[in-house]
């Protein structure tokens, strides 16, 4: 899809005086959200770079697939508000919507999930690279292996200056990563390998294909797990230019295949500040055990000289509420009334929240529960590891990913990311022989 919308060339401009020299520096604005100063002749002009690590206030594209409104909490896919996605959409259809711009009517969708459908399978040779694998490898890890090797076998959907070779390459990505995380499952726990079925919808068929057992008896996919675990898809599918999705367009940005780029999203996904929080929130809850012991761990937090953190709070953009947060703590509450599990770590993840977010520190750093910190719970409910909870992030994340690196490879200013430093280093100095040193 090409992109149909523009930035608005404001003709404001700020200016930006250097030793006494003034540089008029122009002022877009977008659709929403804050407009930014075109920095991209500074060097030329000025001699000089900006300085922004972390990029908390540095725009790295244009995009037009989803917005966040930090301050209000809101969350929009292609301006759709995530609650109503939630609520009334399907993940394929959510997915069709990320890479195509627009809700598919009732035939796109049907051509869309077919297609998804009939691509879930992997070629069986894939299936030889995880035998390599020690049994006790973290799932992340043979995540990171199997898609980046995806490279070495969809020869025919890596030339990515082909329209129809991305698609190819996407609708594979899309399909089979929902059975490679399955995979990873059934590898860590020595039960084999389920095929796909194409009588099952998305999430049926991910559920399916990890907790079935071939052959011995019949795996009836539960409709509130499935629904739960698809609005879980819906909520982690997309979020705008996040760690592990500005990893894939950097990576997209040197002409790399689609496969290796998103293996490189996962890798970026699996640190404990980002994806891996979820994992990291479900062990922190495990650790403070009960509700007693959060008064100990809410000073630790708040203890510049201790690194810990409460994982599932915070986030770079949200000075609110994540919205993601907010539907996961209802989907919380239902998946384990329905399930009958009566998880103390639920309890103690309810009273952590309202005592942080009445404690002075977590107020005036704005610090809110964010999308990992329900999640870990529900998925704990529903039978998984906590080692697994990454893995059902970058399942997700997958179609954000190949929608954003989709938008950088068709946009027509895209250009190789190559960002410059302050260098604090040694000036030049001569060699020093061994015997001098
Ligand atoms: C995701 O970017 C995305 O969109 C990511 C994501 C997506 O969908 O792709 O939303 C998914 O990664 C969610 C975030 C999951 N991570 C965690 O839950 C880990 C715990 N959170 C923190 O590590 C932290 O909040 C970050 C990494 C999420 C955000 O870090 P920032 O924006 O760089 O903020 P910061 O680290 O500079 O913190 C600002 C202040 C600091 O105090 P001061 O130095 O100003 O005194 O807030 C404090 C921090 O010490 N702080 C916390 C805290 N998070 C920030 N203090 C205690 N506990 C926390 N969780």
């Amino acid at each position: 899809m090409t992109n149909k919308y523009e930035k608005t060339v404001t003709g404001d401009t700020a200016t930006l005086t250097v030793r006494g020299k003034n540089y008029e520096l122009p002022i877009y604005a977008g659709s929403s959200g804050p407009d930014v100063l075109d920095i991209s002749k500074l060097y030329a002009e000025t001699d000089m770079f900006t300085f922004d690590p972390g990029f908390t206030s540095t725009a790295s594209c244009e995009s037009s697939i989803t917005y966040i409104d930090g301050g209000k909490g809101e969350l929009l896919y292609r301006g759709y508000p995530i609650e109503q996605l939630a609520e009334k959409s399907d993940f394929l259809e959510v997915a069709y919507l990320l890479l195509n711009g627009e809700l598919p009517t009732a035939d796109q969708d049907k051509e869309f999930k077919k297609a998804i459908t009939y691509h879930t399978m992997v070629h069986e040779q894939l299936v030889r690279f995880f035998g390599g694998f020690r049994r006790d490898a973290h799932p992340m890890a043979i995540m990171c292996g199997v898609v980046g090797a995806m490279s070495a076998f969809y020869h025919d959907s890596t030339d990515i200056t082909d329209p129809q070779q991305r698609r190819v390459a996407s609708n594979r990505l899309i399909a089979k990563i929902p059975t490679i995380a399955a995979m990873t499952y059934k590898y860590s726990i020595g039960q084999p390998f389920v095929y796909p079925r194409n009588d099952l919808n998305y999430a049926e068929n991910f559920l399916y294909m990890t907790f079935g057992v071939p052959n011995c008896e019949d795996y009836n996919v539960s409709k509130t797990l499935a629904d739960a675990m698809d609005k879980i898809f819906i909520l982690h599918a997309d979020h705008e230019q996040n760690a592990s999705t500005s990893t894939v367009r950097l990576a997209g940005s040197s002409g790399a295949n689609p496969f290796a780029c998103i293996a490189a999203g996962i890798a970026s996904l699996w640190g404990p500040a980002h994806g891996g929080a979820n994992e990291a929130c479900l062990n922190m809850l495990s650790e403070i055990g009960s509700v007693d012991n959060i008064p100990e761990y809410i000073n630790k937090a708040k203890d510049k000289n201790d690194p810990f953190r409460l994982m599932g709070f915070g986030h770079r953009v949200y000075k609110n509420f994540d919205p993601r947060a907010k539907v996961l703590q209802q989907a919380a509450h239902d998946v384990l009334e329905e399930l009958g599990v009566n998880d103390t770590l639920l309890d103690v993840a309810k009273e952590l929240e309202r005592i942080a977010l009445e404690d002075p520190y977590f107020v005036e750093k704005k610090l809110y529960p964010n999308v990992d910190f329900y999640s870990g719970i529900i998925l704990k409910a529903m039978g998984f590891p906590t080692s697994m909870f990454t893995v059902l992030f970058a399942l997700a994340r997958t179609v954000g990913w190949i929608s954003q690196w989709g938008e950088m490879i068709e946009d027509p200013t895209q250009k190789i990311g190559r960002p410059r430093q302050l260098f604090i280093g040694e000036t030049e100095r001569n060699y020093i022989d061994v015997d001098k040193r």
